[in-house]
């Protein structure tokens, strides 16, 4: 059983400033939700309540995000809003969320090695707090059931045009099924030459505990930062380890134009807005009428 989840969410959102010079990346909200609260829904779809947000500078609205605020609820309850009110009192109780500061900013392998008394000695889900994954059933829970069957580490992986290979962490090995690899190798963003393969690692993973003094042996590597694919590859020398390309599209929300098509598309699919939505996507793309001109 996987109990336990942690999501780090303590790096700086470099790639989407201004917006995140004073705002967590993680609280960009997709239409009127933030990321992360999607990334705690599926957790809590995955059967998991029990979340450790690794946290940092500049975070704290994520905690007042899952808090209760009684002045907002009392101004709601005045407004009779009883939906907002509803979403109100499902944020406050989705899970039971726990807090640890990451102070320097290390890397991913350091961020997870802030989980570790958290964690004990219970295997545990990871889930980056930038990443949506859009599914049928969730991610996670994807990884849990092939957890339970094989009881090895099991790393989400999707197919990425060799182009892409370089920023993401790269795993080869042997087919088990069509959806399962035995990992054999795995590298931190490799040159196109040096990559195992283009299957790369998706922002969701079940660890071992193993996973703890592993991180603890792992030298600094890309980036000058303490890398937790370094960490897997250590422990893959003890450690029988699986791969599991997604059923869902991956949504990397710390990208600009991802974050723009994550919005296009969640916003269609909402009933509310994808009539008026396509209707004025047809009118600024399509073909343009003599005299109208756009901007
Ligand atoms: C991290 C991991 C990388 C993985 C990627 C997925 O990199 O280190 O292995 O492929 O997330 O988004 P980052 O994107 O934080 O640089």
């Amino acid at each position: 059983m996987i109990k336990k989840a942690v999501i780090p969410a303590a790096g700086m959102g470099t790639r989407f400033l201004p917006a995140t010079k004073a705002q967590p990346k993680e609280m960009l909200p997709i239409i009127d939700t933030p990321v992360i609260q999607y990334v705690i829904q599926e957790c809590v779809d995955s059967g998991i309540e029990d979340i450790l947000i690794i946290s940092g500078k500049g975070k704290r609205s994520i905690e007042d995000h899952f808090d209760r605020n009684f002045e907002l609820e009392a101004m709601i309850i005045k407004k009779e809003d009883e939906e907002i009110y509803t979403q109100l009192r499902h944020i406050e109780n989705m899970a039971n969320i726990h807090y640890i500061r990451q102070k320097e900013l290390n890397g991913l392998g350091d961020a997870i090695y802030h989980a570790r008394y958290h964690c004990g000695n219970e295997p545990f889900a990871v889930l980056l707090g930038d990443t949506i994954i859009d599914s049928v059933i969730p991610v996670t829970q994807q990884l849990i059931d092939t957890f339970e069957q094989y009881k090895q580490t099991i790393i989400a992986v999707e197919t990425v045009p060799p182009e892409k290979v370089f920023r993401y962490g790269i795993v080869g090995g042997e087919t088990i099924s069509n959806k399962l690899l035995q990992i054999g190798e795995m590298v931190e963003k490799p040159e196109i030459n040096k990559a195992p393969s283009n299957l790369a690692i998706a922002g969701r993973y079940i660890l071992t505990p193993e996973i703890f003094p592993a991180l603890e042996k792992t030298q600094k590597g890309k980036g000058n930062e303490i890398q937790l694919t370094d960490a897997l590859r250590l422990l893959l020398k003890k450690e029988n380890m699986i791969a599991q390309t997604i059923e869902g599209k991956r949504h990397d929300i710390g990208n600009k134009l991802d974050f723009l098509k994550t919005t296009i598309e969640f916003a269609l699919k909402r009933k509310e807005f994808s009539e008026p939505l396509m209707h004025f996507l047809k009118e600024i793309t399509g073909p343009s009428k003599p005299g109208s001109s756009i901007g």
